[in-house]
This record gives C-alpha cells, structure tokens and sequence, in this order.
C-alpha cells in the first residue's frame, strides 16, 4: 500500500534520476527438507477479495461494499446461511487434508456497525467484535485450531482513519483530503479498540473453548522491512520509529501492556492510555504473531534532517524509498513500492524474534505483484518462482538462528480482487479470467507442489 503523506515543515526536493534496476539472481535453491516436518505451507486468501456473491445467502453489506458503490442493506441475527457456508468449506477442506488457518477480520466490517457507532472510533465495538468471535468459536471451533483476530489492522487503520484512502476514508490536512476526521487523533482511537478487540476476543478463547479445541489464537499485521537510507544516527533511528509505528503499535500492547516507547516519545497524550480493566485484558497474551511480509524499501529520517515531504509514514516523521544512488534496493513489480528484497525476510523475522521473546511466528502472506496481461504471459510467471524460491530461502536461513517460525502462505491461491488496484494486479498462483472465472495454474502452482513434494525442483527457462 502506498504511505503517501507528509510531515512536519519538510523541505521539498526534487530530483529527476534515471532508475537502473539492481539485478541479481539468487543462486539459493531451497528444499522442503530444509523445514521441520510440522512445518504449515499453504495459501492465503481473503473471502471479499475471492468470494463474490456479496448479497447471497443473506450476507449484510460491509463498509467495502459501500465504500465500492452499491446501495441497499440491512442488519440481523447470526446468518445461518453464512455458518453454513463456511461449515462447508471447512468441511471440503479438511477432507482434502487442508487444516483451515482462519481469520475473524479482514478490513471490512458490516455497515451498520459504521453507521449505527462510527466503528472502530467507538468502544462499543469491542463487545460486538467478542460477541462476532465467540460466534466462530462455538459454530467453527471444533475443527479449527488456528486463529487470527485481525488481518493487517495497521493497514486499515492507517489507510482508513490517518491517510483517508481506505472506507471510512477519514483523515484531515496535512495528511490528506477528507470531508471528515482527524488524522492527529482517531487512528490511535481506532487501534485502542481494535488491539481491546483483539484482547476481548482472545479472553473469550482461553476462558471458554481453547482447553477443549487446543487452538491457537494470534494476529496478523503487515510487515515491510526498512533499511536506513544512511548509517547516519538518525537514520538508524528512523528506522526504529517506522517499525514501531508499522508494527509494534499493535504488537506491544498484546506482548507487554503498552504502546512502544518509541511513538509515546512522538505523540505523548495523543497515544491513549490502557485502563487497569483493559491491561488484565491484555495479559491473554498472543499465541502467535502472524506476519504478512512481501518487500524492504530505505528509510530517511525527517525529523532531524531536511527530506522530501511527500512520502513520509504518517507522525513517524520518515521518507520510505526504494530507490538509493538511482539504484533500486530489488527488483521491481507490478507495485511501485514493492520491491523483491530476500535478506529483508530474515531481517524481518529477527525482529519479531528479538522485541518478543521468539513469540511463535507464522508468515501469513508473503507472494509476488504481477501486472495483468494476456494469459499467455501472465501463465508464464518465472518472476512469481524466482520470488519464492529466494525468500523461502532466507526463510530457511533465519530459521537455522532459532527464529521459531511455524508456517508460511503464500498470497495468494486465485488471482483476486486487490482493494485499491481491483483487478489489475494478479497475485495469483491461479491465474483467474475474470469474465468467466475459469481458473489455470500458472507455471508457480508446478513449482510450489514440487518444492512440496521435496522433488528437486527444475529451474524454469525465462
Ligand atoms: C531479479 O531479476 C533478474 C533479471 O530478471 C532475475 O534473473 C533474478 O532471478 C531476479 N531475482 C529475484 C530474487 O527475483
Ligand atoms: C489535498 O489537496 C490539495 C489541493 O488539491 C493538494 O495540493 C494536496 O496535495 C492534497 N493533499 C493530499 C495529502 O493529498
């Protein structure tokens, strides 16, 4: 996603370069014997971003729904029809020898919800968010034994409330252009109800199912490495102030009771305050931390030093590039911000390894961009293989130091709906046609289910 806003009184700079692409190849093969045998490979997907159908079987419209422009909608009791459904595919899949890894929230929430309190501004949502999971719990829980609460709630925090370019689209000046919101305050509101939420939810869990299930229940945050622009302090600095406002803005409280030091030092009494009621909530603690990781950029700082303005992340006062010298830090993709950076996965993993205690960890998404095109082309995805295959790599290689990490998906099984850009960024082992939703393996389906099956694995032809 695109981190577009500005900070402070920074100076403006314009440069013009010429951007020659770092190429390297892996020379790294990696094997599945390289990962324990109870290691979790699968695929991740979403049910809005594949699933359709979004009136069927008595679904309610969700924000995303409106946010997409389509009229209409009313609120109800558990939908029997939507238990049935997922009854069903957790059924097929379990069949088919699939263990089912199942988040409760993925960006979008029933309308009412927005409408009748504001959401996640309101405290009233973590009693509707607990009520919501306990419902999963009770109808889902004897045959799911992974949960994830949350699915990247820094991404629709920051993009809903801080940059406005996610539904409810709230935000205020300088950090964009919305009718309504308020940028200095309501994204910090929205994660205190959304990390209780989370705590609401996992406190359900232990008390009621998880003695009798033996399941797990975590959260995913989205997860971009940075790599300071210089070995400048403050680079270096900057560097710990993005990840904390990325990443440990929703970690920290479900590990340690509190918000990371590094954005109190910034926001001060912006940043609310965790009552005595919410931090014995928090003790639940987190069985994992799921992390979505897909790329590395530069980080600058801002706050120290004179930087370009037009690309800093939000109060943590940082440039995000990546781009150094007129050299890319990776290949590109189809995402102007996502570059292909292997040694940014160990990187990544480290630090969830060393800020929390080696918490067990699952790479909940990880997965290459590519631009929709003819079939023909976009079957042959060398680039999606290559991806894989190098940060499967530094996966295996940060694994040797201990991280105790649990399980890795790729996003994403089918090419799918992909929020802002639609449909024309396939990140797909499936190619998908979206006219007649016939769906073809792309050349990456043969390559993940011989890596799979532990058979040496032929270096396609480009
Ligand atoms: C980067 O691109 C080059 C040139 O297309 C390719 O040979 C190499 O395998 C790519 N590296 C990765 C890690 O994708
Ligand atoms: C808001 O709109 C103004 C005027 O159109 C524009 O100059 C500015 O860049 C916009 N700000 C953001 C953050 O999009």
């Amino acid at each position: 996603m695109r981190r577009a806003t500005s900070c402070g009184s920074a100076l403006a700079l314009c440069t013009i370069t010429i951007l020659l692409s770092l190429s390297y190849s892996s020379s790294e093969t990696v094997h599945r014997s390289q990962f324990p045998s109870s290691f979790l490979f699968g695929t991740a997907t979403s049910y809005y971003q594949v699933e359709g159908a979004y009136l069927a079987g008595h679904k309610s419209l969700s924000n995303w729904d409106i946010f997409t422009h389509i009229p209409g909608g009313r609120y109800g009791e558990v939908n029997s029809a939507g238990i049935d459904y997922y009854n069903n595919l957790i059924d097929a899949l379990l069949l088919a020898g699939i263990k089912p890894f199942v988040t409760l929230n993925h960006y979008d929430i029933p309308q009412e919800l927005e409408d009748r309190y504001g959401s996640w501004l309101s405290s009233e949502i973590q009693q509707d968010f607990g009520y919501f999971a306990d419902v999963c719990f009770e109808a889902f829980g004897d045959r799911v034994q992974y949960w994830t609460t949350f699915n990247e709630p820094n991404v629709f925090v920051y993009d809903g409330y801080l940059s406005g370019t996610y539904p409810p689209a709230r935000c205020s000046q300088p950090f964009g252009n919305c009718s309504a919101g308020d940028s200095a305050l309501e994204p910090y509101i929205a994660t205190h109800n959304v990390v209780l939420s989370h705590a609401t939810a996992a406190e359900i869990y232990r008390n009621k199912y998880q003695e009798k299930q033996r399941g797990m229940i975590g959260i995913v945050i989205s997860a971009h490495w940075y790599e300071p622009y210089s070995e400048t302090p403050v680079d270096r600095l900057a560097r710990e102030r993005a990840m904390a406002f990325q990443f440990a803005w929703f970690v920290d409280p479900l590990v340690y009771g509190d918000y990371p030091p590094e954005m109190r030092q910034v926001l001060g009494s912006r940043l609310p305050i965790f009552s005595a009621e919410a931090r014995r909530k928090l003790e639940t603690k987190l069985d994992f931390i799921g992390i979505n990781h897909y790329t590395t950029q530069y980080v600058k700082d801002c706050m120290f030093s004179p930087c370009p303005n037009s690309l800093s992340y939000g109060e943590a006062c940082v440039y995000l590039t990546g781009e150094k010298d007129g050299v890319y830090i990776g290949n590109q993709t189809a995402l102007d911000d996502f570059f292909v950076v292997p040694r940014g996965m160990e990187a990544m993993v480290t630090y969830v390894k060393e800020r929390y205690n080696n918490t067990p960890m699952f790479i909940t998404e990880n997965g290459y961009a590519q631009a929709t095109g003819p079939e023909s082309v976009v079957l042959h995805d060398t680039s999606r293989i290559a991806y894989l295959e190098s940060y499967l790599a530094a996966l295996s290689k940060v694994m040797r130091t201990g991280a105790d990490v649990r399980g890795y998906f790729t996003w994403s099984l089918l090419d799918n709906f992909e929020w802002l850009h639609g449909y024309l960024v396939r990140f797909g082992l499936y190619y998908v046609d979206f006219t007649t939703l016939q769906r073809t393996p792309k050349m990456s389906v043969k390559w993940y289910k011989n890596f799979l099956s532990g058979e040496e694995t032929q270096k396609p032809s480009m």
